[in-house]
């Protein structure tokens, strides 16, 4: 796949140019290839709901395997890239791009790629695999239901019929800015968090309302523009962990996916290492593996210089000249909401997805609705983790979907699904969350090697599952199988896939 980056020199940039052979290899080895222009690609054919980073990639995966898809977005053409096309140009990776790779074919310049640099790779992604041209824009869809022979239809029928779905619409949906009593007293400018493109802060006191990541972001932009001083006011504590990869890697490998009898060790090197003289801004109620964590390694030094301060308290008020918390006046000349984003709805689903206690997050390994294995919300389930959101998952979650829908024995039924659940919940009872609201990235590993490994009939579908490659062998096994089974006389095509058959 051509690369628009430049091949670094290896004596002047030795790591850049190791990570750029990396990728290369990567690319080489693990990308499956687009398809030739005008090939047909068959059915079970997939439905894909969004063209954010999920979207494209599973997208991606889908027809490079020989499954056709369309994708449905919201937006318009400029949406692709979902949520990291509306937000500030100095937007960035907080995770190092190493555990960004959400697609094998993407090729980042640095470490920590900005907002251009991510759009322009989705974009790459599409085009290559000959998306564009399987994308309706300007299609919000508000319902999903079957037709008789159970295919999926979105709306209505005119959007096609399809086997299988994805649903991609992300976490973070239009920006989320709740009324605050009194703010209509302030007298200056109030703004989003992902909307301060183009505005100036240069010699000005900001006042950040939110602790999560865009305060952070808010932060940087405050210091980029030379502000001049910045105030974040925080009801709520979040961990800030440092924006190092071995550090980042070391937190996603606890396997319980929850606070365990150990979780004091990682804590109390950040207290003393990372946050060292701020230790009081480390949360003291709240554990390490129970939220997402902020990683920014930049904010402590701009708290310690003095031009920013985390104010962890409550709003009282607001006056004409800036905000009352908890009785002490913060003054400023803007405000900036870092409140969120509202979260995009999944209700398009059928209502028995949502049956409790078997409603979102709880699903099978998180994405898939128990009633219907041909189904999977890739990324859009989640509350809080350890991880990140656009790495191989994607690829994987996407492939366990193109076997259940390729191959009846390996398709869980509900009841089974239900078990897994019930099961993750029993193992994770001592957690302080719900067993599917935090969860880190080498439990979801082993939700998959699980998932794999528990039926004999997926056994065969191992290594394109967790690799893309090798899927050859399993088609021509379930090929057999069908006749065996047309000769038995059980079978002859199958064109339901949202009944499960197994476990
Ligand atoms: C400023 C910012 C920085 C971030 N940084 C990181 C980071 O460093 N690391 C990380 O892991 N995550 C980060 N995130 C989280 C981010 O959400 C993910 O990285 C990722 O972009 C999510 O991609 P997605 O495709 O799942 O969802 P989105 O990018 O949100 O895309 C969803 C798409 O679905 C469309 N859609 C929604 N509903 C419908 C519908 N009913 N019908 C049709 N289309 C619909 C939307 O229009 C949108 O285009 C960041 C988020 C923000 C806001
Ligand atoms: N560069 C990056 O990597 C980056 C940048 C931005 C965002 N993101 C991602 O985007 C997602 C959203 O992050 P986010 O920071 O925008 O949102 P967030 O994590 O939901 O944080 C919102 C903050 O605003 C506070 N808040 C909400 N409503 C409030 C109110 N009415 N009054 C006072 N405070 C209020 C919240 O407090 P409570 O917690 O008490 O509700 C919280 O501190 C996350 O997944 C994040 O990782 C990543």
């Amino acid at each position: 796949m051509p690369s628009e980056s430049k091949v670094e020199n290896p004596v002047i940039h030795p790591f850049l140019f190791i990570y750029q052979l990396w990728q290369w290899l990567i690319d080489f080895i693990l990308s499956p290839a687009p398809p030739r222009p005008g090939e047909q690609l068959s059915r079970p054919k997939i439905a894909i709901i969004g063209a954010g980073i999920t979207g494209v990639a599973s997208a991606a995966h889908c027809v490079g395997h020989g499954f056709d898809v369309t994708i449905f977005e919201a937006g318009d053409e400029k949406n692709v890239g979902g949520i990291w096309s509306k937000v500030n140009n100095t937007s960035s990776l907080q995770i190092h791009s190493l555990m960004y790779r959400f697609h094998p074919s993407v090729k980042w310049e640095r470490g920590y790629p900005d907002r251009q640099q991510i759009i322009s790779q989705v974009r790459q992604v599409w085009e290559t695999y000959g998306l564009d041209k399987k994308t309706v824009f300007n299609k919000k869809i508000e319902k999903v239901y079957k037709d008789d022979k159970g295919r999926w239809i979105l709306d209505d029928p005119s959007n096609g019929v399809y086997e299988g779905l994805i649903a991609a619409v992300g976490t973070c949906g239009d920006p989320k800015m709740p009324h605050l009593d009194g703010m209509e007293k302030f007298k200056g400018p109030t703004f989003h968090s992902s909307q301060l493109t183009g505005k100036s802060a240069k010699d000005k006191t900001m006042i950040v309302i939110g602790g999560g990541a865009s305060a952070v972001e808010a932060l940087e932009f405050a210091a980029d523009e030379g502000a001049k001083k910045v105030y974040i006011i925080a009801r709520s504590d979040k961990w800030i962990i440092p924006r190092n990869p071995i550090v980042n890697m070391l937190l996603a490998l606890n396997i319980f996916g929850q606070e365990t009898i150990f979780s004091f060790i990682p804590e109390f090197l950040l207290r003393k290492l990372f946050y060292r003289d701020l230790e009081d801004l480390a949360p003291y109620n709240k554990g390490i593996f129970m939220d997402t964590p902020m990683v920014n390694s930049d904010v402590m030094d701009k708290l310690r210089t003095g031009a920013a301060e985390w104010v962890r308290c409550d709003i009282v008020d607001f006056t004409d000249r800036g905000i009352l918390v908890n009785k002490r006046e913060k003054g400023g000349d803007m405000v900036v909401q870092a409140t969120g984003f509202k979260r995009p709805s999944l209700s398009f689903l059928p209502d028995d997805c949502f049956e409790e206690p078997y409603g979102a997050p709880n699903w099978y390994l998180q994405t898939f609705p128990p009633n219907h294995p041909s189904v999977s919300a890739i990324n859009c389930t989640y509350l809080s983790a350890i991880g990140t959101v656009g790495n191989w998952h994607i690829g994987i979650y996407t492939r366990i979907l193109l076997m259940f829908l390729s191959d009846p024995l390996t398709r869980p039924q509900p009841f089974w699904m239900r078990r897994w659940i019930d099961m993750t919940k029993v193992l994770k009872a001592t957690a302080p969350t719900g067993a599917f609201d935090f969860f880190t990235y080498l439990e979801l590993l082993w939700w998959f090697a699980f998932c794999v490994t528990i039926n004999p009939f997926r056994w065969k579908w191992a290594v394109f599952v967790f690799f893309g490659i090798g899927s050859a062998l399993p088609k021509r096994v379930v090929r057999v199988e069908d006749r065996v089974r047309n000769g038995l006389g059980m079978q002859h095509q199958e064109v339901e896939r949202d009944t499960g058959k197994h476990f």
